[in-house]
């Protein structure tokens, strides 16, 4: 069966307009992000682009800063810090990756953690590590949620992540231990990767090699969530083999239609209870 993340955050994003207008009669102001974005980057615009839209769509707010490679560093971080002092701004996102030469994280570590609806920063991937999440990043929350659209019981499940990035890996296979699976981090350098993912009940593909996966490499009745999104030959396709490995599985997200519509309604749900968060506490 497939997993259209399409329809998934549909529902979803639903439930945010609704909120949403909850939250602006209440406080008489929608809730704003603002979206920084630095190069040229053609996946990136497009991205930032799909974000934008989702803001328009649900009823927010939102800012966008477009920067050519090359601006100083400092000119970025004082924009944030700006950002972070505005009464009206509830979410800062910095569209990764930055281009070569800038220094990631000292830019993200000036996003205060009630304004970082990315979930990237130290204490918001602490608080999940720790077991009590607060804002925990967007792709593999919303994969928790295609996960939980089966119906599957997740307790005591293989799951086999593939790839340790900040932003995807690490914070996935943090999410999947928090519902009690038992969990498996695979990457570039794991020896023997089939033996691992073979025994995968539930398996997380995000390393942005076009087709890497291939059906020798599942486990028949598999869960398999597909985070890849790679261009060849002009035309979408994931990190899993999708003709050959579809076949073996109970549930398999596709590419295009899968995991990237549940990036955005998630960032839109982590924005909105940043801003309920923010007038709780005024
Ligand atoms: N680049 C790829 N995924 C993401 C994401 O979820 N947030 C940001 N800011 N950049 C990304």
């Amino acid at each position: 069966m497939l997993i259209y993340g399409k329809e998934v955050a549909a529902k979803t994003l639903e439930k945010i307009m609704a909120m949403t207008a909850d939250f602006e009669s209440k406080y008489s102001r929608k809730p704003t992000l603002a979206v920084i974005i630095v190069g040229e980057d053609p996946a990136s615009q497009t991205y930032v682009r799909n974000k934008i839209n989702g803001c328009k769509q649900v009823g927010f707010n939102s800012l966008s800063y477009e920067y050519p490679d090359g601006t100083a560093q400092e000119e970025i971080e004082n924009r944030i810090k700006s950002l972070a002092k505005d009464e009206t701004v509830d979410g800062i996102l910095v569209q990764l990756p930055l281009p070569k030469g800038y220094d990631e994280e000292k830019i993200l570590s000036n996003i205060p953690d009630s304004k970082d609806v990315d979930g990237f920063n130290a204490s918001n991937i602490g608080c999940l590590c720790l077991g009590r999440p607060r804002t925990v990043s967007c792709t593999p929350l919303g994969v928790m949620s295609m996960l939980e659209s089966t119906g599957v019981d997740l307790n005591g499940k293989n799951a086999v992540v593939l790839g340790r990035s900040n932003t995807v890996g690490k914070p996935m296979a943090m999410l999947l231990l928090n519902a009690n699976c038992t969990v498996t981090v695979c990457h570039s350098k794991t020896r023997n990767l089939a033996d691992f993912t073979k025994n995968a009940d539930i398996l997380i593909v995000a390393i942005g090699k076009p087709k890497f996966v291939t059906a020798d490499m599942i486990k028949e009745g598999a869960i398999v969530i597909d985070v890849g999104i790679n261009r060849v030959d002009g035309k979408l396709c994931g990190d899993v083999d999708f003709e050959s490995v579809e076949p073996k599985t109970s549930f398999i997200s596709p590419v295009p239609g899968g995991v990237g519509p549940m990036t955005i309604s998630m960032l839109l749900y982590n924005t909105l209870m940043s801003a309920i968060a923010r007038e709780n506490e005024r």
